[in-house]
């Protein structure tokens, strides 16, 4: 019985430490997340995202934690690739991902200035960023036309829709009365959904490396470290046998 004691108390924190972080991911949406699926170590993915990010986001947000030489270097990038397909204003490869709209004006024009994405990924998590640019819908009661599964009265336009297309919402209620929300497409976009979905799931991608650029050397380094371990075992297994050959 006195041991019976921590044992249970242990368990009770594990599950509590298991569940803490989905608690918090699913806090504040009220429409489940889908599943980002992205993965850092993918420099192709990365590197779509960059060219998407700069493409479709910097006009309004910036990354001002990202400089341009790291990401080249990051990325696997060549200078003349990174000036020709990353940087579009007079920017040095030094520099930082700046935005071109003053924040104030961006603060006029939406109701609230769009926050810098650097470190959006973290704050929000893979499966909010790839659910909520999936996830607007027509909704002409609003200024921008348009309001979002996951960020209710959201001041960002769909930005993508000449991409996805133009979705609306739609409540369907089953016999037992619950509710269960999905999106019903009005205007067909340029891409596929898979197609889409891929272009969603790059820029998170690259989101997900600018919060935490260790990520890919860590993973980097990982190899190098399973690849040592793998030598060296089979240099102690040599020695071993070299030794032990003259006991027997
Ligand atoms: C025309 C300007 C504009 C562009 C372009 C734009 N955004 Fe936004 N974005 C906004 C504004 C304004 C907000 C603030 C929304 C709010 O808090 O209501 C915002 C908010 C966000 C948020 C935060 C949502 C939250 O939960 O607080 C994310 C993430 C985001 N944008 C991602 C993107 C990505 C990725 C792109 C490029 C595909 C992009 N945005 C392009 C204006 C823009």
């Amino acid at each position: 019985m006195p041991d019976k004691f921590p044992r249970l108390a242990a368990s009770f924190l594990l599950a509590a430490m298991i569940l803490t972080p989905q608690l918090s991911y699913g806090a504040g949406a009220g429409y489940p997340l889908d599943a980002a699926l992205n993965d850092v170590g993918n420099i192709a993915s990365l590197q779509r995202g960059a060219r998407n990010f700069v493409n479709y986001c910097m006009g309004c947000h910036s990354a001002q934690y990202v400089r341009f030489n790291r990401l080249a270097n990051d990325l696997q990038i060549t200078e003349d690739q990174l000036v020709n397909n990353l940087m579009f204003a007079a920017e040095k490869p030094h520099e930082t991902m700046q935005v071109a709209m003053p924040a104030d004006d961006s603060a006029r024009w939406f109701g609230q200035a769009p926050p810098d994405l650097t470190l959006i990924a973290r704050s929000r998590g893979t499966d909010y960023l790839y659910t909520f640019l999936r996830t607007f819908y027509v909704d002409d009661s609003k200024p921008t036309g348009v309001n979002n599964l996951v960020l209710e009265g959201a001041s960002m336009p769909h930005v993508l829709w000449e991409l996805q297309g133009m979705q609306r919402k739609v409540v369907e209620t089953d016999e037992e009365g619950h509710e269960s929300i999905r999106l019903e497409t009005v205007t067909e976009g340029s891409m596929s959904a898979d197609e889409y979905d891929q272009f969603v799931r790059d820029i998170v991608n690259f989101l997900d490396y600018t919060g935490e650029p260790m990520q890919l050397e860590r993973q980097r380094l990982g190899y190098w470290v399973l690849a040592f371990l793998l030598v060296f075992g089979l240099f102690s297994y040599l020695l071993k046998s070299e030794i032990w050959k003259d006991v027997k």
